[in-house]
């Protein structure tokens, strides 16, 4: 697989592909996202091939803009509202497909609703207009390892299966987006994400709630309990850490530890947490280190996706 600088050049190059059935790896302001075009569903077969995924989940489907995204699904009055609030942003809509959308089925796994997002980075923006399609994207790791925020973690990761990867450098959110359900009588929040769930109730004038995964459950795949496990054992809430243990740590006071520490951010700031998250359990969960300890994250703002990320990550309920 080739990395490319996200050059004007390269991002041409990797719209051509995209229409012609291969797989794109970009950057978006969330995660790296690993794309295909979603009205094809050989190039959408090979993201699952890529990615090893046990079952196909259905894929978030990426537009230039809201009205791009309309033609796909019936955002209706809230995901209107949400979509003025959020859109471009880390902001995925789950909405009732349009009769005649052309995405393909295998991309919604034959569901009658559909994801849509279209997100703020200047190279998927690019991307997406070069392409001139809908793009359906995963994020860019395999199934069950955490998503990937740099372009190297997408190589790590993901094999010669992916034409390009364009790289554009870390995702500043690094947190996926927030997935909020609105085609039923009430929006509910499917996955927690890099908006937090407090601004899309005061967006929607009423707060709102998140639906409990039940595992495997059609319809919020993404509450998947192992979707973001790493090897290592996870210890949360810790106040010291044991020996032979990693430590990811959060804030200024950080317990006495001689072993390796990742510090989420020393100054306590959530979103510099959230864009640190995934690296730091990368980074931490190498042979060595049965056991993270992680210490404990404020439950407010973004710190409610990152607890929710790493309570999967810890295989807890
Ligand atoms: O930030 C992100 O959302 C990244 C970037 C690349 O956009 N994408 C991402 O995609 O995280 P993925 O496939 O890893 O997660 C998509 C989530 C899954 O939890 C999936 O179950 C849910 O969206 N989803 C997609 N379509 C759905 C649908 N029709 N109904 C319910 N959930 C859906
Ligand atoms: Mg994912």
């Amino acid at each position: 697989m080739a990395i490319r600088a996200a050059t004007r050049e390269a991002i041409d190059a990797a719209g051509l592909a995209l229409r012609e059935g291969a797989l794109v790896a970009f950057p978006t302001e969330t995660v790296y996202g690993l794309g295909a075009d979603a009205t094809n569903g050989r190039a959408v077969a090979a993201i699952f091939a890529a990615k090893g995924r046990p079952r196909f989940n259905p894929l978030i489907v990426h537009a230039s803009d809201a009205e791009a995204a309309a033609r796909h699904g019936r955002l209706g009055k809230a995901g209107r509202r949400l979509a003025e609030a959020f859109w471009p942003g880390a902001l995925t809509l789950v909405v009732a497909r349009e009769p005649n959308c052309p995405v393909a089925d295998l991309t919604t796994a034959g569901l009658q609703t559909i994801a849509l997002r279209v997100p703020a980075h200047p190279v998927a923006q690019a991307l997406l207009r070069a392409a001139g399609r809908p793009v359906a994207a995963p994020s860019a790791n395999r199934s069950g390892h955490v998503s990937s925020t740099s372009a190297a973690h997408v190589d790590a990761d993901l094999g010669s299966s992916v034409a390009v990867v364009l790289d554009g450098g870390s995702t500043p959110i690094g947190l996926e987006s927030t997935v909020v359900d609105v085609s039923g009588s009430e929006p509910i929040v499917l996955r927690l994400g890099g908006v937090p769930r407090e601004a899309i109730g005061r967006a929607l004038g009423q707060p709102v709630a998140v639906a409990k995964g039940e595992p495997g459950k059609p319809t919020s795949p993404g509450m998947l309990a192992r979707h973001y496990a790493p090897a290592a054992r996870l210890r949360l809430e810790v106040r010291d850490v044991h020996d032979g243990e990693a430590l990811l740590a959060f804030g200024r006071i950080v317990p006495e530890h001689s072993g390796v520490t990742f510090n989420l951010s020393a100054s306590g700031d959530l979103a510099e947490a959230a864009a640190n998250l995934f690296a730091a359990l990368r980074t931490l969960d190498r042979p060595g280190a049965a056991t993270i300890a992680v210490m404990p994250i404020p439950h407010e703002g973004l710190g409610e996706a990152i607890n929710d990320r790493l309570r999967r990550a810890a295989k807890l309920p």
